[in-house]
C-alpha cells in the first residue's frame, strides 16, 4: 500500500486539474450509514418507497419518517478526517473540485471551498404546488414542514425520476473532460449519472485514483490505482505523502 499512496501522490501533484466524486461512503465515519453496505439506508428503507419522486408526492408524510430520521443522524455528524483532508489538499492547490452525492455539507464544514452537490443538498426545503422555498432550519420544529399555501414541503435533495440540477450536471461534465488526476471515494458508482463521471475523466486521460473499504466495478474496469481501507485512514495519510513528495520536490 505505501508503494501505491506514494504513487497516488505524485500524481497528485503533477497534475494541473484533480478532481475528486465523492458517495457517502466517506461520511460513514461521521456516523451517517451508508446506503448499500451491509446495514446501509436502503436495507431499513426500502428506496422505491421512500427516495423516488412519484413516492414523494403520492405519500410525502411516509417519506418524511425516514428524512426526519436522516436529519437527526447529519444533524449530529461532524467532517472526519476524509473531509479534512480533502479541504488541505484544496488549500494545497493538489485538488481542484469536489463533486459529491452527498448532502450532508460536511466537505464544506470540512474546509472545502469548491464543492458541487450533484444530488442537490438538504439546507433548503421546496413546494411543488406554488414554487415557494424555505430553509430547514425555519422549519425543523414541524414534523411535516408544510408550505403558507398547505402543501407539505420537499427538501432540496435530488430524488429517484428527478433530473440532476442542470448546472452541477454540466460542470461535472466539464471538470471530468479536461481532468488530469480523479480522486473517486466511498461510492459503489451504483447510480447515474453520477457514475458516469469516472469513465468521462478517464476516456480524457484523467489518473482514476479509488479509495474504497471494497472493490467497485469501477476497480477491475477504470481504476488505476485502489487504496482499499476507511477513508478517514487513508486520506489523512495520502495527505502526508502529498507534503512529502512536494517537500523532496
Ligand atoms: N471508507 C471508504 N469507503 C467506504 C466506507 C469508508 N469508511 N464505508 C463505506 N464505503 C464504501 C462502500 O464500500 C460503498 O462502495 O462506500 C460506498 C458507498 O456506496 P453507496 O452506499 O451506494 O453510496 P453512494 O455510492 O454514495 O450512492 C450513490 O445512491 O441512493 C443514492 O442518492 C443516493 O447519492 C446516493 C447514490
Amino acid at each position: 500500500m505505501i508503494g501505491m499512496l506514494k504513487k497516488a501522490a505524485e500524481i497528485l501533484v503533477l497534475s494541473k486539474r484533480t478532481i475528486a466524486l465523492t458517495g457517502a461512503g466517506i461520511s460513514v465515519e461521521s456516523g451517517i450509514p451508508d446506503f448499500r453496505s451491509a446495514g446501509g439506508l436502503w436495507e431499513k428503507f426500502d428506496p422505491a418507497e421512500y427516495a423516488t419522486i412519484d413516492a414523494f408526492r403520492a405519500n410525502p408524510e411516509k417519506v418524511w419518517e425516514m428524512l426526519r430520521e436522516m436529519e437527526a443522524i447529519v444533524l449530529q455528524a461532524r467532517p472526519n478526517k476524509a473531509h479534512i483532508g480533502l479541504g488541505e489538499l484544496e488549500k494545497m492547490k493538489c485538488l481542484h473540485y469536489i463533486i459529491t452525492q452527498n448532502v450532508d455539507n460536511l466537505h464544506q464544514e470540512g474546509g472545502a471551498k469548491n464543492v458541487i452537490e450533484y444530488h442537490g443538498n438538504s439546507a433548503t426545503l421546496s413546494c411543488l404546488t406554488c414554487g415557494r422555498h424555505y430553509n430547514a432550519s425555519e422549519k425543523r420544529e414541524e414534523y411535516l414542514p408544510t408550505c403558507r399555501c398547505g402543501t407539505i414541503l420537499k427538501p432540496d435533495v435530488i430524488f429517484f425520476g428527478e433530473a440532476i440540477p442542470a448546472k452541477a450536471m454540466n460542470r461535472s461534465f466539464q471538470l471530468a473532460s479536461a481532468a488530469e488526476a480523479l480522486l473517486v471515494i466511498g461510492t459503489s458508482a451504483a447510480v447515474s449519472p453520477a457514475n458516469t463521471i469516472p469513465g468521462v475523466a478517464k476516456q480524457n486521460g484523467a489518473r482514476i485514483i479509488e479509495i474504497n473499504k471494497e472493490e467497485t466495478h469501477l476497480t477491475s474496469s477504470i481504476t488505476d490505482i485502489f487504496l482499499q481501507g476507511s477513508a478517514g485512514d487513508i486520506v489523512p495519510r495520502l495527505v502526508e505523502e502529498v507534503r512529502g513528495v512536494r517537500e523532496q520536490a
